[in-house]
């Protein structure tokens, strides 16, 4: 089979963050961010959609063994993130406003070197029901 499949495995994981830029004053931050300025923080049941794209392989016919990308997952993401506070609890969001869209490319960064090079990569974070990112964007 030499045509190109996507593969998808979801996982999820629950967060709390705050969004703020440092260089703004309170007021600014409270207009731009809203809620999610609240000063105690709050939390994100987070869905994410790991999708993998490529031909799959002639002898196991699967684009990636889903057990070693749930694995992976877990090992990479949930484990880091879960029931952690993002801007106080992880070094990827010390100085890095916990945005989906952020949030997104941080975790696209850590697979990223995990995964097959022949294949592509794609990260889609639901951060509610409603509103989603993805990236890259294709
Ligand atoms: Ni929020």
């Amino acid at each position: 089979m030499s045509k190109k499949v996507a593969v998808f495995r979801k996982e999820s994981f629950n967060a709390a963050h705050r969004l703020n830029n440092p260089d703004w004053t309170d007021e600014k931050n409270q207009e731009i961010f809203g809620k999610c300025n609240l000063p105690h923080y709050h939390g994100h049941n987070y869905e994410l959609i790991v999708k993998i794209a490529g031909k799959p392989d002639k002898k196991t016919g699967y684009v990636m063994d889903m057990k070693v990308l749930s694995d992976l997952i877990n090992k990479e993401i949930t484990e880091r993130f879960d029931h952690k506070n993002l801007n106080l609890d992880t070094k990827e969001f010390k100085n890095l406003n916990p945005t989906a869209e952020n949030i997104a490319v941080i975790i696209y960064d850590l697979l990223r070197p995990h995964i097959d090079k022949k294949k592509d990569l794609q990260i889609r974070l639901y951060e509610t029901p409603r509103n989603f990112v993805e990236y890259p964007v294709e």
